[in-house]
């Protein structure tokens, strides 16, 4: 995610700026940039690359600023370059704007916009916000700020620079954190504390609806409403290394708890505003083009591939295509059978891995025409496939994946509704509920982060193990099978999924008293199977931990322990399945005193075959 650092006092700002962002590094950017107020111009230096390549730049360069604000870029909406790259300035040069989050409207804001005369030189949903500002300003900056959070949608924490104004520097939070550092006679703004532990460690932590006011001499915080917030000071006790992981002991225990608004990203802006029907502007495909679809093939490796046994089974079950779901490095090799009415979907986190790439690049030159989920903005799989669905879940550092699998889930789901839309195959009235209730998806994850003490108690009594074993019926299986790939590569404990049906037909061998099988049992069609399968693993003497959606009670009477999961649209429960069996790989490996963020022989991204 990007990174913001903003300064004003009487030190010189570029140095305190270039500082700061070098601290937000770990967070992952592709561009960056500076803008600063000398001699009644504003001037804004930015470049794509590392902070390495703005420092070139810089070099030779002699600065008397004593306020600015610079920002680090992980490109969202416009591939990494120069010009995308934030900050951003109105028409005339008179406002600098940084930005973390998404303007969900900023394409009929920026249409408006350019019938008023405006001149846009990025692609950036970003610049919409510097030209609002040109547009509304009457003498007030605080004011200005407002009226252009009235206008718009999404999230952001943005910051502003403006020249009319230069002893002042506003900024505002919405779903996306930003960081007052308060100082003696100067104070800072942060996306994140690390930026700031040079200088202070007194803080305002910024809520959603709130507005900082910086000079040299004070922060006022206002309201949404202009009403004074009296803000307590959070006075940050984390040693360096752990402000990173943002209080968190790992990354991915972090990126775990950023869940809820990476989902909300995902979905931002691709929902119609009354809720009937998904948009995706991305998917150019014409009508004719959509018709002729007769088989989807969807590829991808690791967790990514999970997503995609997920996006089989809702694909086939809401839009009616047939739908083949394989790993990629065994696609390309077994001649699949592709024609230009074959439609295939790349599942790619980094968009970089290399048996999708070859999967991609083989099924393309056999005629299909391809699909890319993928988190990393013009990644190799994106510039390559002939449509895009960005994830928007932000840099993932650990290498178990957690966040980008959950927002291709959501991204599975949004395609499925967008084929099942186009070619009637679902009601108007069951579409909508789906969508309702996806948006409900965020929160829900929140409940079960906040509620998810029953995983310490298991760990406690099976951190000894030496295998367990996941069982899941339809998407349930799909689940277990992310469940079981978590608990291997962070724990190292032997771990296997099975469908549960399956486990009698030779597996069932290898359950004996204590072995712990975790039964998922969130769809209510398949209850009644997975009670049986769970008492066939029961009268071996396993210890059966379920997991279920709430409201199916009966598994208490089956299983050992229970956990449960808020209540959804079957279809959805996978997005909330997974999130109790990453805590539990995760509170796994930390028992077992295994290296969580960087387990032994796997990598982040990997690029050969
Ligand atoms: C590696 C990572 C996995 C990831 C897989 C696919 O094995 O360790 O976490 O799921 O690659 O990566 P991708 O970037 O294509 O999603």
């Amino acid at each position: 995610m990007c990174g913001i650092m903003g300064y004003i006092g009487p030190r010189e700002a570029v140095p305190i700026i270039m500082e700061g962002l070098q601290k937000l590094e770990y967070r992952g950017y592709d561009s960056s940039g500076v803008a600063i107020i000398e001699d009644g111009v504003l001037n804004v230096y930015k470049k794509v690359g590392k902070l390495a390549e703005l420092k070139n730049q810089l070099n030779g360069m002699t600065f008397t600023a004593m306020s600015g604000i610079g920002h680090t870029r992980w490109a969202t909406h416009g591939r990494p370059s120069d010009v995308n790259a934030h900050p951003h300035a109105d028409c005339q040069g008179r406002f600098a704007v940084v930005h973390n989050g998404i303007i969900e409207n900023y394409l009929p804001l920026r249409e408006w916009l350019i019938s008023m005369g405006h001149k846009f030189l990025s692609e950036t949903d970003t610049e919409v916000l510097s030209h609002l500002l040109e547009e509304f300003y009457e003498g007030d900056l605080v004011q200005t700020v407002l009226r252009v959070i009235d206008k718009i949608e999404g999230s952001f924490a943005m910051v502003i620079l403006s020249l009319d104004e230069p002893g002042t520097i506003v900024a505002a939070r919405q779903d996306s954190p930003l960081v007052v550092g308060l100082g003696e006679g100067e104070n800072f703004l942060a996306s994140d504390i690390p930026a700031l532990l040079a200088h202070t460690r007194r803080t305002y932590i910024l809520a959603d609806g709130e507005i900082a006011v910086l000079t040299r001499e004070g922060v006022q915080v206002i309201d949404q409403f202009g009403n004074s917030v009296e803000k307590p000071v959070f006075e940050v006790k984390w040693e360096a290394a752990q402000a990173e992981k943002g209080g968190f002991d790992h990354f991915m225990l972090k990126e775990i708890h950023e869940q809820p608004s990476a989902l909300k990203d995902t979905l931002s802006g691709r929902i119609n505003p009354d809720g009937t029907g998904v948009l995706l502007n991305e998917i150019t495909m014409t009508p004719e083009e959509l018709k002729n679809i007769n088989k989807i093939y969807i590829t991808a490796c690791g967790t990514a591939y999970h997503a995609g046994l997920v996006g089989k089974h809702v694909i086939e079950k809401l839009a009616r295509i047939p739908v083949e779901a394989d790993i990629a490095s065994e696609f390309r090799y077994r001649d699949p059978m592709i024609d230009d009415k074959t439609l295939l979907i790349v599942v790619s986190q980094s968009g970089e891995t290399a048996d999708t790439l070859a999967a991609m690049r083989e099924a393309r030159r056999r005629g299909a025409k391809a699909i890319a989920v993928t988190n990393v903005v013009d990644s190799t799989v994106a510039r390559e496939a002939d449509y895009v669905l960005y994830t928007w879940a932000g840099p993932e550092i650990a290498v178990a994946s957690t966040k980008a699998y959950t927002t291709q889930l959501m991204a599975m789901y949004l395609l499925a509704l967008y084929f099942a839309e186009r070619r009637g195959t679902m009601p108007r009235e069951e579409l909508k509920t789906v969508i309702r209730e996806m948006k409900k998806l965020s929160d829900k994850v929140k409940v079960i982060l906040d509620n998810c003490q029953a995983i310490d108690k298991f760990v406690a009594e099976y951190s000894h193990c030496g295998s367990a074993f996941f069982i899941g019926r339809g998407l349930d299986h799909t689940v277990a099978q992310e469940g079981a790939l978590k608990l291997k590569e962070i724990s190292y404990m032997h771990a296997e999924a099975y469908a549960a049906g399956e486990l009698k037909h030779g597996t069932l061998a290898l359950i004996i008293q204590g072995v712990p099988v975790i039964a998922l049992a969130t769809q209510q069609a398949l209850f009644e199977k997975m009670v049986s399968n769970i008492k066939e693993v029961k009268a071996r003497d396993a210890t059966v931990i379920a997991l279920a959606m709430e409201g199916i009670k009966e598994v208490e009477k089956v299983a050992d322990h229970v956990m449960h999961i808020p209540s959804t649209h079957p279809v959805l429960a996978p997005i909330l399945s997974v999130v109790p069996l990453q805590l539990l790989a995760y509170r796994m490996a930390v028992a077992r005193g295994s290296d969580v963020d960087q387990p032994r022989n796997l990598a982040k991204s990997v690029t050969v075959e």
